[in-house]
């Protein structure tokens, strides 16, 4: 248990050792599950909860503050298991509690509770709930990173709780981070957590930090990573985010055409699809073979692109492994719609082509047209076919 201020104490776990969060993000640094007991003088408030792994240490913490049947609310501000999943075993122990989180968040709990008997209260935006001098005003924070997130803001104490906003999964055994011991693997752990949470909902970033905009406050309490305050790291993780969810201005449409090829077969599509593409002058097209450049900056391209060709061959009966590990970066929250075409050749059934067709399509991209499909080499035909795919990818945008 570590205490923040008067009457607001951080009662969470250290999980030093986790290396994997959510299956697919790297941890090189563990994490925190934050949680805050706020008490006012009447009332008493548990914000956010903690992983089910961590049950026992949590509620120790909480015995450390206060008698657990002493609870009169439990906020949620975000309903992931990661800050739920130790809900169903701590409310055994609490008294008649009322749970207060967002719409979507009252749905979740139920089915990550398995519970329908729960007393929740569903917030609605602005709305306060007064603990006695402490006042928790709930503002709606939707795709922080779920559809369920809130901000709770407390203004008396000029603080506001973030649960996922501005955190970083870095656990360090100091709570503050004017304590951050290495900062530059906090730094790191704070960029990784914003593009793997973050990434896909910039349009909701903005949203939310016009929303801290409006508050006057001095610390934020997220629920992984340490707390932020003013003068130390909390201007600059706001000015980070500012400047990472800034809608990218270009002056060209951008266009990528990716394809690899054991025999420059699917190459020579891939550049009469490029030259068709050129076509049109207000177009920037980037030829990358996919196997020569790091994979992060492929996908990059791919999830900010404004339309796309891939090109694979046929090994095995299906698209070579690059090609799949290229669709498996894309953002399929933000890829819907986008215009792309697909080309290759092939020497037996021709598999690849079809089966990437049929990945775009299920991730919602606007799949011009059935693939241009090559046997072995392309002749004349085929490649005039190629760049007048091109061409029309082109017109698509
Ligand atoms: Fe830390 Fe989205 O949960």
């Amino acid at each position: 248990m570590k205490q923040i201020t008067e009457g607001i104490y951080e009662v969470g776990a250290l999980n030093p050792a986790m290396r994997v969060f959510d299956i697919v993000m790297e941890t090189d640094y563990g994490t925190s599950y934050n949680s805050y007991l706020v008490k006012g003088r009447e009332k008493t408030a548990l914000i956010d909860v903690c992983h089910r792994s961590f049950f026992g240490p949590y509620l120790a913490n909480i015995r450390e503050v206060c008698d657990p049947k002493s609870i009169d609310y439990i906020v949620l501000n975000h309903n992931e298991p990661d800050h739920t999943g130790a809900l169903a075993e701590l409310l055994p122990e609490l008294g008649e509690v009322t749970i207060y989180t967002s719409q979507a968040g009252s749905i979740y709990i139920k089915a990550i509770t398995n519970r329908q008997d729960l007393n929740i209260h569903v917030v609605k935006d602005g709305e306060t709930l007064d603990l006695g001098g402490k006042t928790l005003r709930f503002l709606s924070a939707p795709f922080l990173h779920w559809p369920d997130s809130i901000f709770t803001y407390l203004p008396e104490d000029k603080v506001v709780f973030t649960c996922d906003f501005l955190g970083a999964h870095y656990a360090e055994p100091y709570l503050f981070d004017y304590n951050v011991t290495y900062l530059e693997k906090y730094s790191k752990a704070f960029r990784g957590y914003y593009d793997a949470i973050f990434g896909p909902f910039k349009k909701y970033v903005r949203a939310g930090l016009e929303k801290l905009d409006q508050l006057d406050f001095d610390m934020v309490l997220p629920s992984h990573g340490p707390v932020l305050t003013t003068d130390t790291l909390l201007e600059t993780a706001i000015a980070r985010y500012r400047t990472w969810s800034a809608s990218v201005q270009r002056e060209k449409k951008l266009v990528p055409v990716f394809y690899t090829s054991a025999y420059g077969n699917t190459k020579q599509l891939a550049v009469e699809v490029m030259q068709g593409v050129r076509s049109r002058q207000d177009v920037e097209v980037r030829l990358c073979d996919i196997i020569d450049y790091p994979m992060a900056e492929m996908r990059a391209l791919l999830n900010e692109c404004d339309a796309f060709a891939i090109g694979t061959p046929t090994i095995n009966r299906d698209a070579v492994p690059p090609v799949w590990e290229l669709l498996a970066g894309m953002d399929a929250i933000n890829s819907a719609k986008r215009p792309c075409v697909v080309f290759g050749s092939y020497g037996w059934s021709g598999e690849g082509c079809p089966n990437v067709a049929a990945r775009l399509q299920s991730l919602k991209c606007s799949l011009l047209e059935e693939p241009l499909r090559v046997t072995f080499v392309p002749t004349q035909e085929d490649l005039e076919k190629a760049r007048a795919l091109g061409v029309r990818l082109g017109e698509a945008i």
